[in-house]
């Protein structure tokens, strides 16, 4: 089965849909075909990839019968129906996108409700198949594209829609802000995901003899990813390093549950480090506008001179990121025998 592979933190704007759309066109870029997944209700992953007309169009349509959102692909559920198959876009050849929807917190309550009935004795078909839903739909999204991977981007919550996309993860990537909320947040983050590993486990147990296929809930961190020098223009790049440095060990002791590992002194330093980001400040915009990666803007986007040198410096960053996760989600699943994605390529281009 396609490894899937999640973007999450519940602090909110520390780059994880922007990391989750380069990625995935770095990823294509590699030869490899992905699925991304918008989980956020936010959906703001959706538009990055879609113009405005195409949302309105998309997002107007609550009533449809097809497949087009995530939101359309489980709102039978809410009634007495089952998933729909998802009807994916398709930027580019290698890669394909199943479009978040703002409609999608609507769903938030049902979860709730079925993950706790998911621990009762009767109408456990109906509790697990809203609580897997996401987990269903993304499984069906993976055969008809063919991917090798799929790379999910989801909101800045600890509520239930978070948890079900967890409990359909294989892998979490931890983007963070080198600030303090980011590192103090690890505090949070971490023992959530061991309780809803933990949680899961005991309504699996529930069900004796599952009706359907299930996931296995491992939810298995791969790794951080740390916005660096200067978050915020106002702030200097010191205020960073000094936050950064406690992300090792805050990051072993509430998400590995490793109390005794010495971490490293710095990110850079760290084996849980999968990359360190940079701040792209203009580039983000003119990408934004172009509606294309950073690593793709061309002077014909407006990026000249330092900016056209500085979109070419993404393209190598992105690809080291993006070998990073390949690598680090290849070696966890050899571990644990999970499917394995294709081995990343070695060396440069
Ligand atoms: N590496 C970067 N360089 C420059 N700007 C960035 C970078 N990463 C993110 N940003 C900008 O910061 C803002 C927040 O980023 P993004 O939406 O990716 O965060 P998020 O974690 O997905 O937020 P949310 O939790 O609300 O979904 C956006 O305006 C984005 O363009
Ligand atoms: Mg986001």
């Amino acid at each position: 089965m396609t490894p899937i592979l999640t973007f999450f933190n519940n602090r909110s704007g520390v780059g994880k849909t922007l990391l989750v759309y380069h990625a995935a066109w770095m990823l294509s870029e590699l030869d490899r075909t992905v699925l991304v997944v918008d989980l956020d209700p936010q959906a703001n992953l959706t538009a990055a990839f879609l113009d405005e007309d195409t949302l309105a169009e998309l997002w107007n349509d609550q009533a449809s019968s097809s497949g087009e959102t995530i939101h359309q692909c489980v709102a039978p559920l809410a009634q007495v129906g089952d998933v729909r198959d998802p009807e994916l876009r398709r930027p580019s050849d290698r890669l394909y996108l199943l479009p978040g929807d703002l409609a999608l917190s609507g769903f938030e309550e049902l979860l709730s409700t079925e993950w706790r009935n998911c621990l009762g004795s009767r109408n456990l078909h109906r509790a697990f198949r809203v609580t897997t839903a996401f987990w269903q739909v993304v499984r069906k999204g993976a055969v008809e594209s063919g991917a090798d991977i799929v790379l999910v981007d989801i909101g800045p919550s600890l509520g239930a829609i978070n948890r079900s996309a967890l409990i359909a993860t294989d892998f979490v990537a931890v983007p963070l802000a080198a600030d303090l909320p980011s590192w103090r947040g690890l505090r949070n983050l971490g023992p959530t995901l061991r309780r809803w590993r933990v949680e899961w486990k005991q309504r699996h147990d529930n069900w004796a003899e599952p009706d359907f296929d299930l996931p296995a809930g491992n939810m298995q961190p791969i790794g951080y990813l740390i916005q660096r020098h200067g978050v915020r223009l106002s702030r200097p790049v010191e205020a960073d390093d000094r936050w950064a440095r406690h992300v090792p060990a805050e990051y072993s002791r509430s998400v590995l549950d490793d109390e005794t590992r010495a971490a490293a002194a710095d990110p850079q330093a760290d084996e849980h480090c999968i990359a360190t980001v940079k701040h792209y400040r203009g580039l983000v915009h003119l990408a934004r506008d172009a509606r294309k990666p950073i690593f793709s803007l061309a002077a014909g986007d407006g990026a000249l001179g330092s900016h056209a040198a500085a979109a070419r410096d993404a393209f190598r960053d992105y690809r080291t990121l993006v070998e990073n996760l390949l690598r680090r989600t290849h070696a966890a699943s050899a571990a644990a025998e999970l499917p394995l994605v294709a081995s990343p390529p070695t060396g440069p281009a």
